[in-house]
């Protein structure tokens, strides 16, 4: 495995790999790995791509009083994790090296931005596309590896690449769990033994309401407010509880069609978000 830190490079290895006729498979992190990542990797590699990771803790989607200063960063165990699983090329550029200046023009996500998570993480989205866009243009892939977990953010690049002309496939791939249930997450390293106890009840709230909508159930409402009831009885706080279309992230009120309830809960002082197929196709 090759790592880079500048675009550079990046680009120049890129190029060659092209001339020698690989397609190359993009997945963006923030570091930290785990076994998520990793099976993004492990999809993009039976895909027959050559594999660029890029680790980048991006300030543009932090929030001034979110966790980018304390935000999980171990490059050396990132290193030994991504070559294990096949990286070809580890891009772990510097944030000068990304935005050496401060930037003039940026992308702005419309609506979908403002519910959901964009609700209480205003700007968020904004500076996801822009750092995506700006890996898809020195990578360059054929296609990009995103997790389920963050569902609004795989469904905001994927409509990034519709609306402006990105000559890339985005592929959403499944959530990675724990063995409780809990999504994986870089941000689960935040919570003491007690509070990953109580964390453990947001999957099994999804799942409880995955089978009540298995079962027949189809009212929006009656199932938001069964998972709100489990979630507090856990001691979680809740941020929001939302059932929306699986395509387009509007609100939905009945289930009669494929949906995703989506939810967002703190822990103490940590964030977690996780969410679940609803509906017709999707019911397991
Ligand atoms: O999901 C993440 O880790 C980040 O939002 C991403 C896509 C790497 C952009 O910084």
């Amino acid at each position: 495995m090759i790592r880079v830190e500048t675009s550079a490079e990046l680009r120049e290895w890129t190029a060659a790999r092209r001339r020698a006729g690989d397609t190359v498979g993009l997945v963006p992190t923030m570091g930290y790995l785990h076994e998520g990542h990793l099976s993004l990797v492990r999809e993009a590699k039976r895909r027959g791509h050559a594999v660029v990771m890029s680790i980048f803790v991006n300030p543009l989607q932090f929030g001034p009083n979110e966790d980018y200063d304390r935000y999980p960063r171990d490059l050396d165990r990132d290193r030994a994790l991504a070559e294990r699983v096949g990286v070809d090329l580890l891009f772990t550029p510097s944030v000068e090296e990304m935005y050496p200046e401060p930037l003039q023009v940026t992308l702005r996500v419309g609506s979908w931005a403002d519910r959901l998570c964009g609700a209480s993480r205003p700007g968020h989205f904004d500076g996801v596309v822009t750092v995506v866009a700006k890996l898809f243009h020195l990578v360059g892939p054929d296609e990009a590896f995103f997790g389920e977990k963050d569902f609004q953010q795989l469904r905001i690049v994927q409509r990034m690449v519709r609306d402006l002309n990105f000559p890339v496939a985005v592929v959403g791939c499944p959530t990675v769990r724990e063995e409780d249930g809990l999504a994986m997450s870089s941000r689960n390293q935040y919570l003491n033994p007690e509070e990953r106890r109580i964390a453990s009840a947001l999957p099994r709230a999804l799942r409880a309401a995955q089978e009540r909508a298995a079962e027949g159930e189809r009212r929006s409402r009656t199932i938001i407010d069964q998972v709100e009831q489990q979630l507090r009885t856990a001691g979680l706080v809740i941020d929001y509880v939302s059932i929306v279309g699986e395509e387009d992230l509007e609100p939905v009120e009945t289930i009669d069609r494929p949906c995703r309830l989506l939810a967002a809960v703190y822990v103490g002082k940590t964030r977690l978000i996780d969410n679940i197929a609803l509906g017709p196709e999707k019911e397991r």
